[in-house]
């Protein structure tokens, strides 16, 4: 079986992909930094896959090349060379990419040129990468399809299309033939359903849901509103909400999808298509897991925008995958994580 290197394996999306991949029985090597993670999940991935657990972790940050080179190395000297990489490993909240974008432009591109320059080395040129539908500009139209204007406010979506871009480039000048997948994510939310891993964000959550998550456990008292007179259903935001474990099913999708291309360079949308207003899925929460959701109705945040849906149309065309979790399911293991594990993984 074909061994993948996962970037970023101990976070939020990078973990729930690095399960699906193990019951698939890939080897995996996991390179992450744990600046936004714990290293802990690797202990819950491991009695989640007890047959298939085939997975080294190596510790260290993608902006040491020599790092990089050591594990590519290892990975060879073990008789299992990386065939193929999942990019996950980056910084990801647009309020701390205002604040600090060099940090920003250090951590994710400077982090990605390395990886790009040792899978050169290495003949490896396979590669999923992790871009996203902050990415886009402002538009009219409900659904938000791959060729709609790509124009970033913030330094961290400038960090995403600055990556597309290398990408692009490689596949388009390199004399050796890149196979390339970038997938535009949505608002992937919710958990494994077994509730032994989920999102763990440090800090006061920035997104809705693990907000909301908080609240229902009591670690927040209510949930702030942000915005209640947009044009939407309510008047409340609308997004589109992905169950983690569709997420990492597409990737699995996008990986095999690529094993069989020759040269290859394709953008996918990855989401839904459906739309959920902030109240709508408050609502589904209480429902599903019979709880209060206390909130109040506040301005606007700045930099949002009234209503963000995928036309996910060329995803369901190209992959071989849908997905297939509805809201009620993301709710339910949301909470199942959560309460099993009010404070994450660290207690
Ligand atoms: P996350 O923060 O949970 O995971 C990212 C992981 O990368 C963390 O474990 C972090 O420690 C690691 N990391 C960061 N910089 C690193 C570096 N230089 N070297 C090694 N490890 C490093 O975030 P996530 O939600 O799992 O997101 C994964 C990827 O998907 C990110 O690139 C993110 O930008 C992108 N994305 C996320 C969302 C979302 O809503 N979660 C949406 C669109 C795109
Ligand atoms: C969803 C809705 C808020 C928090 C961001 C990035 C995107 C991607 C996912 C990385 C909006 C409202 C939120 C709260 C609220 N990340 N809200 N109270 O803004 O769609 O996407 O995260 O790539 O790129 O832009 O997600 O979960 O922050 O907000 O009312 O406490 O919930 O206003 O309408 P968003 P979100």
């Amino acid at each position: 079986m074909k061994s993948i290197l996962v970037t970023g394996g101990c976070g939020f999306i990078g973990s729930h992909t690095c399960l699906s991949l193990l019951e698939k029985g890939y080897y995996l090597f996991v390179v992450d930094s744990c600046v936004n993670s714990s290293d802990q999940v690797l202990r819950k991935l491991k009695n989640l896959s007890i047959i298939n657990f085939k997975l080294k972790y190596l510790k260290g940050d993608l902006r040491d090349i020599s790092f990089l080179r050591r594990v590519f190395e290892e990975a060879k000297k073990c008789n299992k060379p990386i065939s193929s990489v999942i990019h996950f490993a980056g910084l990801k909240s647009i309020s701390e990419s205002i604040r600090y974008p060099l940090e920003y432009w250090d951590n994710n591109v400077i982090g990605s040129i390395n990886l790009f320059k040792i899978m050169e080395e290495f003949s490896c040129r396979t590669i999923v990468f992790s871009s996203s539908a902050c990415i886009y500009g402002l538009t009219n139209q409900t659904f938000i399809n791959e060729e709609c204007e790509v124009k970033p406010t913030n330094p961290y979506g400038q960090t995403k299309v600055t990556i597309e871009k290398i990408l692009k480039d490689l596949f388009v000048n390199s004399l050796s033939e890149w196979k390339i997948l970038c997938l535009r994510y949505f608002n992937p939310v919710g958990a494994h359903h077994s509730g032994e891993i989920g999102e763990d964000p440090i800090g006061v959550p920035n997104n809705l849901f693990p907000y909301i998550s908080q609240v229902a456990i009591k670690r927040r008292k209510e949930l702030d509103v942000f915005g209640s007179d947009w044009k939407t259903i309510d008047g409340t935001g609308v997004r589109d909400y992905i169950h983690i474990m569709d997420l990492a099913e597409a990737h699995l999708a996008a990986l095999e999808y690529l094993f069989d291309k020759k040269k290859n360079f394709l953008v996918l949308n990855i989401g839904t298509g459906i739309g959920t207003s902030v109240l709508e899925l408050v609502k589904i929460f209480e429902k599903t897991n019979n709880c209060k959701i206390p909130y109040k109705l506040k301005m606007r945040r700045t930099g949002d925008v009234g209503s963000v849906i995928a036309d996910n149309k060329k995803a369901l065309a190209i992959l071989n995958w849908s997905p297939k979790r509805n809201l009620e399911d993301i709710c339910k293991d949301g909470w199942n994580w959560q309460k099993n594990n009010p404070y994450g993984f660290q207690k």
